[in-house]
């Protein structure tokens, strides 16, 4: 960790402290503040923590490879067994699912469709809640605990509610919801419900509701959850740790992973740096970001930098990203014009020297139904991911022999009927303006049959699909 100033320093409590990430500004806060923006300049915070001193890289592998065969909760949640690189006390009473945990997959079909000679996926719709937020919401919700919270509130396009009212539940504590009416699957709503959260439901979009909960923040007995919230990026950094293990420390080359309000981009980046500065990997694999074309505000921003001069100092360009008013998309999960967390997940992509791109609606679905026929289900936003590697080998900024990651973020079940409609080649985007809807082609359409109830009917069918 590079010298702190004596301002930092001073905050430091045990081994962290909340810092703010804009070049030059060096406010820093305590743990137990309860600030989401730096309250100096209104940048983006971060939290800075240090290794335990005197235990080496090997010791911390070692000890995170022998928690996996421990029954202690603390040891099985796939986020708390790397507590040494988190920013709690030892006493913590961690509130867990047992989060994590989440499988890589081979996916020679997608690979094939990409590009590339082998494609591995890390599936992180495989957690409690079918999506990747679990790994955040375990540490948000534990600090919102620790803070004496009575509510815990957040914004969404579905899963970061459900995520947050399953922990909120789990901990005894209100939980409030915003949701943009209508444009949330019925899935996610479902397990809202479901978890006994306040559900409210917003006339407008997800960016609306963000800002709803940036004025909620200030109230004192409530804890605010979303990724602008640093404890929640803490717990999905550690998604980074599990994959280096699953991969035997060997660092790939790239790993790609869908954009929306880019708190998993920028916790993935922040997971891989911290490996790096405590020697548990030698380099960093290229970070690319894939965003939905409606809406894709960093794709757009990061075309137009001059890559060579926003290298220079501390790779966060002294820009502005434009929102988009009206976001377009079918992958409702990545709605989102204005993205809160932009500025890290930017130097994170700069810093690793990644590609932020976007895909179209065709693309994604074709991505989609093709990582299906892995035997892998995912919903719309994760299949961005291999929708851009296909982009981004044929770029040329993927080579066919480099070793590829894919982080699916959320579980096929998110959205049945984004499924049903590809395959059955009903799926249009309605752009909601009264202008006509645009189709998707069922490419790889799977279109249930209707056969007579015997068995030869049936075996004639088959031999025709064979
Ligand atoms: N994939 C899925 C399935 C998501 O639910 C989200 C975000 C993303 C990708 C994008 O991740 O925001 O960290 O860049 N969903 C949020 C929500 C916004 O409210 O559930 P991000």
């Amino acid at each position: 960790m590079p010298e702190k100033s004596a301002a930092v320093a001073e905050k430091f409590s045990g081994r962290a402290a909340q810092v703010c990430i804009m070049p030059g500004c060096g406010g820093a806060f305590g743990l137990n503040e309860r600030v989401y923006v730096c309250p100096k300049c209104g940048g983006p915070l971060e939290i800075e923590c240090r290794a335990p001193e005197g235990v080496s890289a090997g010791e911390l592998r070692k000890r995170w490879e022998s928690r996996l065969a421990s029954l202690e909760p603390r040891d099985r949640s796939g986020v708390w067994r790397y507590r040494e690189l988190l920013p709690f006390d030892d006493t913590v009473k961690c509130v867990t699912l047992f989060e994590g945990n989440t499988p890589i997959y081979d996916a020679p079909r997608s690979a094939q469709y990409s590009g590339l000679a082998a494609l591995r996926l890390k599936h992180q719709g495989c957690n409690p809640t079918g999506s990747f937020k679990d790994t955040g919401m375990t540490a948000a919700v534990t600090q919102a605990v620790t803070l004496g919270a009575r509510t815990v509130v957040c914004a969404s396009t579905g899963n970061t509610a459900a995520s947050l009212a399953a922990y909120a539940a789990r901990a005894g504590l209100q939980a409030a919801i915003l949701l943009p009416r209508g444009q949330i699957t019925a899935s996610k709503l479902a397990q809202s419900m479901d978890y006994g959260a306040a559900v409210f439901e917003l006339e407008g979009n997800f960016d609306d509701c963000m800002r709803l909960i940036q004025e909620l923040g200030d109230e004192p007995s409530i804890y605010v959850a979303n990724s602008i919230n640093p404890f929640r990026i803490e717990g999905q950094k550690t998604v980074a740790f599990e994959m280096m293990a699953q991969c035997e420390w060997r660092v790939p080359d790239q790993v790609v992973v869908p954009g929306g309000n880019m708190g998993n981009s920028s916790a993935l980046g922040k997971g891989f740096e911290e490996m790096l500065a405590i020697g548990l990997i030698d380099r960093l694999p290229k970070l690319n970001i894939v965003q939905a074309e409606g809406t894709a505000p960093l794709a757009t921003l990061f075309a137009s930098l001059d890559l060579k001069s926003s290298a220079d100092a501390s790779r966060l360009p002294e820009t502005a990203l434009k929102a988009v008013e009206h976001p377009k998309t079918l992958a409702t999960a990545i709605k989102i014009g204005a993205p809160v967390s932009w500025r890290k997940s930017l130097r994170a992509v700069l810093r690793s020297n990644g590609q932020i791109i976007a895909v179209s609606e065709q693309e994604i679905a074709d991505a989609k139904a093709m990582i299906g026929r892995d035997g892998v289900g995912c919903e719309p936003a994760s299949a961005t991911t291999v929708a851009g590697i296909r982009r981004l080998v044929a770029a040329g900024h993927i080579r066919r022999d480099e070793n590829v990651i894919a982080v699916l973020t959320g579980h096929v079940l998110k959205d049945p009927d984004y499924v049903s409609h590809y395959h059955r080649g009903t799926l249009a985007l309605d752009a909601g303006d009264g202008s006509t809807p645009v189709k998707i082609a069922g490419t790889f359409a799977n279109v249930p049959q209707r056969v007579a109830a015997t068995k030869a009917a049936l075996l004639e069918n088959l031999d025709k699909r064979r």
